[in-house]
């Protein structure tokens, strides 16, 4: 039986020690570190999320401030909210939830955000930062997942690692990390020939796929350990709604040496982590040494 990676055991110690530290921020230097987090339409998902990150925000002593915009905004609209919130000195971080309306150009409302106060890492200079190993900021789920590994793993020095998608937001970061830990990594997606044989070559499998259930336990290597990225609400016989991950988690559980839960593993890193960045760029932007949270 694998051992069951507890994300929200993990992310609430991450959180507290998040709220020790902005305490002294505030307290030492009288900076309270800014979050604004950008909705356009009314996703009911992304309503949820975003609705939670602005609570998670408030409770960790930040600034939270929320702009929930109408479907029918305008990129220049977008735009203009995002040349405010760069300028703005009390804010420190900028959210914009994705996805956008199909009328409004992602990359260029993300690369409008000023690359100090993009929190999630998406900007193209973040993402060079990212992949030439310098500074910067990670986006917050892969950033998630490699804690969850180095808490359970520590050194990753030399693992097969596989990362099942290629998302901007989670395969491509994810494999940018485990790479800058000296992993072997394969990035695997929908065309990959033989994913089976793939998978059973990990020591470390990433599923981010978004597809429910999708990788079966007869795909795991003995003792790997599996960090299931997905959230996919699926109905059972009766119409009962349920979240399951993209990994068969009762057939995983028998081969995997561990596994993260799907609710409960993952997913409340993400915030966590978010609130780590919007710390961290406080400091950074007001050229404060940034406490070690870790
Ligand atoms: N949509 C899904 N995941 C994310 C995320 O991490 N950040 C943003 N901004 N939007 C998302």
């Amino acid at each position: 039986m694998a051992i069951i990676i507890d994300g929200k055991v993990f992310s609430e110690s991450l959180r507290k020690k998040i709220q020790k530290v902005t305490a002294s921020l505030k307290d030492q230097q009288g900076i309270k570190p800014g979050l604004a987090a950008v909705l356009v339409g009314a996703d009911p998902a992304s309503e949820v999320y975003v609705r939670n990150k602005g609570r998670r925000a408030d409770k960790a002593g930040f600034n939270s401030f929320q702009y929930k915009l109408p479907v029918t905004t305008t990129e220049d609209e977008l735009l203009s909210l995002i040349g405010q919130l760069n300028q703005d000195s009390q804010v420190h971080g900028i959210l914009v939830q994705l996805p956008l309306p199909d009328h409004i150009a992602e990359s260029k409302v993300i690369n409008a955000i000023h690359p100090e106060k993009d929190v999630d890492g998406f900007h193209y200079e973040n993402v060079g930062r990212l992949v030439t190993g310098e500074e910067g900021y990670v986006p917050c789920t892969p950033l998630g997942c490699l804690m969850l590994l180095k808490h359970h793993l520590g050194n990753l020095s030399g693992l097969n690692a596989v990362v099942v998608g290629r998302s901007n937001i989670v395969g491509k970061p994810m494999a940018a990390l485990l790479l800058k830990e000296s992993c072997t990594v394969t990035i695997a997606h929908s065309r990959t020939r033989n994913l089976a044989d793939v998978c059973r070559r990990a020591d470390i499998l990433v599923a981010a796929v978004g597809r429910p259930e999708m990788i079966p336990g007869e795909w795991i290597k003995p003792g790997a350990t599996i960090i299931d990225v997905g959230i996919n609400r699926v109905y059972d016989a009766q119409g009962n709604k349920r979240l399951v991950g993209d990994v068969d988690f009762e057939s995983a559980l028998k081969v995997a040496g561990a596994i993260t839960p799907v609710p409960g593993g993952v997913g409340p890193m993400t915030i966590a982590c978010l609130l780590h960045n919007t710390y961290v760029a406080a400091c950074r932007l007001n050229d404060v040494p940034v406490a070690r949270i870790e």
